[in-house]
């Protein structure tokens, strides 16, 4: 149980906080899918990966990343892309967004001490073993769990619809342009992969602790 704990805790921090090539949101990669339908050639260009907090780039295949520092506010730096790529259509989600995953990443790093802590409160001594024994404290902590899991699974839904947009609308400029488009092609990435698979080994304890309350309610 605390490994799952433990794994989906990377597996939501790492998209969330890290600004990687490796970890993104959303990526915009060279493709001739778009402006030549049917070929599958290898195509050579820029490649572009938005995370929560800012951009990478790098100008082709072979070349190294560079990122823009890490913000609450991003602003993505897709010079790295042809003036013909609908670049406008690559913008950040609302701050908000970012302030309620960080919300519900501290509650979170919270139930996960609460739940270790309430899990071996046999064997932690004196008046710290008894706090963790008290239905009161169970109790918060399980609501804390709770809050923590929907306020975050509320606010990585919202910027996955924004993202998908984003994509749909990339590629539509980008497929407008016909032949004499850029080849490129956007499409959301791994991050929300590992953004589920955290949520759903997460939602494990949230339950266990949930149970617990009907327990101890129902005595
Ligand atoms: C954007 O990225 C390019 C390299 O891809 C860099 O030369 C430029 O300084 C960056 N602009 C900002 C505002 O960070």
């Amino acid at each position: 149980m605390l490994t799952t704990l433990l794994l989906s805790l990377f597996a939501y921090l790492a998209p969330t906080v890290m600004l990687h090539s490796q970890v993104a949101l959303l990526t915009v990669t060279p493709s001739a899918a778009l402006t030549e339908p049917g070929s599958n050639q290898a195509v050579d260009g820029p490649s572009l990966f938005l995370g929560a907090l800012g951009s990478c780039s790098r100008p082709n295949n072979e070349a190294g990343v560079s990122c823009t520092s890490p913000s609450l506010s991003p602003t993505y730096n897709t010079s790295v892309l042809p003036s013909n790529a609908p670049s406008l259509d690559l913008s950040a989600p609302p701050t908000a967004a970012p302030v309620f995953i960080a919300i519900a990443l501290a509650f979170s790093i919270i139930f996960f001490f609460s739940f270790t802590a309430i899990s071996f409160r046999h064997v932690i001594p004196g008046k710290f073993g008894e706090f963790w024994d008290r239905p009161m404290t169970q109790r918060g902590s399980a609501w804390i769990g709770i809050f923590g899991f929907l306020v975050g699974l509320a606010s990585f839904l919202i910027v996955r619809m924004w993202f998908g947009k984003a994509v749909d609308d990339f590629n539509q400029g980008i497929a407008s342009q016909g032949s004499g488009g850029p080849a490129l092609v956007a499409s959301t990435s791994n991050a929300f992969i590992m953004v589920w698979v955290a949520y759903a080994f997460f939602g494990i304890p949230v339950i266990v602790s949930l149970a617990k309350l009907h327990v101890m309610a129902t005595k």
